[in-house]
């Protein structure tokens, strides 16, 4: 849907105020006394807490911040995974729920999701041509009979011996795990991969090697990325512009060049002065001063308060406003107001 007013196409992703609540996850003795009322209710996880992000297309929209801040959260609401507890999401300016009859099938294979371990989300009793090669068959995309040449294309695209396509999946290493990992995305032609912590569980080498994979791909397929990591280094080489969050909020979005060279707010600050730049393996978030607080009960305000080096009384009171700091970077910092 392009605007008839401004001509501008629509983001290809947009989230609008999406929050999500879990029930916690209780053990069982919480969940007895629970029940027989001599222990706490159950509580609710507030991992998303009004979230509104763009997605446009061809880009890769890094999204960083610690863990259980929600990126996975998120990512999973994009990817129709999970249903959001409020707010709404966009495709192509179109509410995902226009999506929903049985003729819009290529529209809800669109948005692929890539996850962290790839072995765990292999079936081991399945051969390589079966990983890759079975949803594209039920989706009707192509015939059974096709389903052999369909996948050796495919296979030799994210660079794997074609040959080796009847191999169960432990019998590869963890970067062609990735890569099969990525094939069976492809299979279903998407446009959009929300890529949660790829490569976060390969050595260094091998995960430069992935991420140029990436790169190669969304250049020759013209794909759009969600790419989710905590690790601030992978994030830099790869993306476009950078979200950062912290407790189930968006805190600073822009440009990968501003947030590296202008980090506005104190939690993307602290963020980067810690990150060592010799040793590449650690260029994961070290612990800022204080522990990252519960979404089980965020800190009223701004919810970084309790760990800010600049907060003040009305930081502690006071939800600050997510606004553009400068031409395309938000921020939501009290800060902001007084400069
Ligand atoms: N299915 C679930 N049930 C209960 N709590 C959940 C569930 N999924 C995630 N959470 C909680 O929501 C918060 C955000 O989790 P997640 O999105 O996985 O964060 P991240 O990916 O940034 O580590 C965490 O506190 C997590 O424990
Ligand atoms: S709003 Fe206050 S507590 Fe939050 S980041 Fe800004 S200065 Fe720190
Ligand atoms: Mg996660």
């Amino acid at each position: 849907m392009i605007s008839p007013v401004t001509g501008e196409q629509p983001p290809l992703v947009a989230l609008r105020d999406v929050s999500k609540r879990f029930a916690s996850r209780m053990d069982l003795a919480s969940r007895i006394a629970a029940r027989v009322g001599a222990g706490p209710a159950q509580q609710v996880v507030r991992a998303l807490d009004s979230v509104s992000l763009e997605v446009k297309q061809g880009e890769v929209l890094g999204l960083v911040g610690e863990s259980g801040c929600g990126k996975s959260t998120l990512g999973r609401i994009v990817a129709r995974i999970l249903e959001p507890t409020s707010g709404e999401r966009f495709w192509r300016g179109a509410p995902y729920s226009a999506f929903d009859g049985r003729s819009q099938r290529a529209e809800r294979l669109a948005i692929q999701m890539i996850f962290q371990d790839p072995f765990a989300s292999l079936n081991p009793r399945l051969r390589i041509v079966d990983v890759i090669g079975e949803a594209p068959v039920v989706h009707g995309l192509i015939g059974r009979e096709d389903r052999e040449a369909y996948v050796a294309d495919l296979m030799a695209r994210v660079g794997l011996d074609a040959s080796t396509a009847k191999r169960f999946p432990h019998q590869f290493s963890g970067g062609q795990r990735s890569r099969i990992g990525i094939a069976r995305a492809l299979a279903v032609q998407p446009q959009f991969l929300v890529c949660d912590e790829a490569v976060a569980a390969l050595d260094v080498s091998i995960q430069a090697q992935v991420l140029n994979l990436f790169i190669r791909l969304r250049e020759e397929l013209s794909l759009t990325y969600l790419f989710i990591s905590h690790d601030l280094g992978v994030v830099r080489h790869l993306s476009d512009r950078v979200a950062i969050m912290y407790l189930g909020r968006v805190v600073e979005l822009a440009t990968a060049g501003e947030v590296f060279a202008r980090p506005n707010h104190p939690y993307t600050q602290a963020l980067l002065a810690e990150i060592p730049t010799i040793e590449p393996r650690k260029r994961a978030f070290q612990p800022i001063r204080g522990e990252i607080p519960s979404p089980l009960s965020p800190p009223p305000g701004c919810h970084f308060h309790p760990r800010c080096p600049h907060s003040t009384e009305r930081c502690r009171r006071e939800q600050p406003a997510f606004r553009e700091v400068a031409p395309g970077h938000f921020s939501a910092c009290h800060l902001n107001d007084t400069k």
